[in-house]
């Protein structure tokens, strides 16, 4: 276990990012309800969590709370470049043990997952499954003792599966992002608004009359989608799945295979969890200025290493945009290096939705710490968890709704009227 207390990118900016939390703290009724309780109840005393998480405002609350009720924890980020680091140093003046800072190297970002692991946790959460991972293939004897995991995100989850089908998972894994009260809100209109956000504060470009090409209509591009459209884009889907782009095809959207899209697209935002999707080949039928942008969880969507080889020159431009000059002098722009364009050139999804996706978190750990005895598997979110979400988030938003009268209880029991 490592004595460094914490590293951050600078310690001074403690006092910013405490604000930043606040503000997140007001805007998360659900999770604040949650720290409540685990403040009188204490359910995770003397248990150690290791987190690897974006680490932004959103991310210290669901900290604070896991402390409040009564663990310690150990945190790094999820990607290298989207750290808050007036928010890491608010959690390192804290009782948080965080390793994370925006630009991490490749080496340093595996350099803190690897502190978090070895802090020997009884539970772990992760988005993306990198923690898991390595604490699988590197470190077998800490896994083997770990109580049980979350995992937050899509990508993460097919690695989780993966790893459940080889009969290799070491200990049991619930699939927070399988939550209705976490995908069906975090994934769609969490990424759809934020990943906008993003292009617009590294572009400023406008998005009425434009050509934006989304590719996947999965939750997190059904979002996006969403979203360009109500800002006046002109949306194209392209997929690999027949039934979701007969589904974007019927609300509306034009379906077409990337080489068709490549042609016509103004700006184009991966979404599909999948690697190459934008490659040479589209690169080179694109038009001159297009703007390239990720919101999948990894950098491997857009092709970063043919456009760097059919590239004669590149240049940062503005922040987060690097301009890339082809050989017959097109000019396309690659936002946020490829990588999640909602964390790293925005504040990621607003703090309302992740809400949400952090009950969940809190809530599961908290079933994970009570539950005895479960074996290594993927397993879901209990639907009361997810059930107590919901109504804890419509009460906090004043929504009321109707109850079922006895009589139709009953009504719907029956096969014979
Ligand atoms: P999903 O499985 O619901 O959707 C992915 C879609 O992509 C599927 O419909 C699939 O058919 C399609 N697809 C796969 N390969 C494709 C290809 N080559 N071309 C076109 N379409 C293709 O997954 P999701 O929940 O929408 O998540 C997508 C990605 O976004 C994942 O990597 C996930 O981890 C990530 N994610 C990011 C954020 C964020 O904050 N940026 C939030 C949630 C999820
Ligand atoms: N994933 C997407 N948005 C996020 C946020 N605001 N905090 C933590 N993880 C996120």
């Amino acid at each position: 276990m490592s004595n460094l207390k914490y590293r951050v990118k600078d310690i001074s900016l403690a006092p910013k990012g405490r604000l930043q939390i606040e503000w997140a703290e007001k805007h998360m009724p659900v999770l604040m309800e949650i720290r409540k309780r685990f403040e009188k109840e204490r359910p995770l005393k003397d248990l150690r969590i290791g987190a690897v998480l974006h680490v932004t405002k959103e991310t210290a609350v669901l900290m604070r709370t896991l402390i409040a009720g009564g663990a310690e924890v150990y945190l790094a980020a999820s990607n290298p470049l989207s750290t808050q680091d007036e928010v890491a140093a608010a959690l390192a003046e804290e009782e948080v043990h965080v390793y994370a800072w925006r630009g991490e190297s490749e080496e340093e970002y595996f350099w803190a997952i690897d502190i978090v692991a070895k802090s020997e946790p009884n539970i772990v959460i992760d988005d993306g499954g990198d923690l898991h991972v390595h604490l699988h293939s590197k470190l077998l004897d800490i896994a083997k003792k770990i109580k049980g995991g979350t995992e937050e995100t899509t990508t993460g989850i097919i690695r989780i599966k993966a790893m459940e089908k080889e009969g290799i998972l070491k200990y049991p894994v619930i699939a927070v992002n399988n939550a209705l009260t976490k995908f069906l809100f975090d994934n769609r209109y969490g990424t759809g608004q934020s990943t906008i956000d993003g292009i617009m504060r590294a572009t400023n470009t406008l998005l009425a009359g434009k050509v934006v090409v989304v590719a996947g209509y999965g939750w997190v591009g059904r979002g996006i989608a969403l979203r360009a459209r109500g800002m006046g884009a002109i949306v194209v889907v392209t997929e690999v799945d027949p039934i979701r782009a007969l589904e974007a095809a019927m609300d509306g959207f034009l379906v077409m295979p990337m080489k068709e899209a490549a042609k016509i697209g103004d700006i184009f935002i991966t979404a599909t969890g999948n690697i190459d999707v934008i490659r040479k080949e589209h690169f080179e039928l694109m038009k001159n200025g297009a703007i390239l942008a990720n919101a999948g969880h990894f950098n491997v969507e857009v092709s970063v290493e043919d456009l760097k080889k059919i590239s004669i020159a590149r240049r940062k431009v503005r922040p987060h945009v690097e301009e890339y000059t082809l050989a017959n002098g097109k000019k396309l722009y690659l936002l946020a290096e490829g990588r999640l364009v909602n964390l790293v050139a925005a504040e990621g999804h607003p703090s309302e939705v992740m809400d949400m996706s952090f009950a969940n978190q809190a809530l599961s750990i908290e079933y994970i710490a009570k539950k005895p005895k479960m074996k290594p598997a993927l397993y879901s979110v209990p639907p009361e968890i997810d059930k107590t979400v919901a109504e804890l988030k419509l009460k906090t938003m004043n929504i009321e709704i109707d109850k079922l009268t006895p009589r139709q209880e009953e009504y719907l029991r029956k096969w014979r009227f």
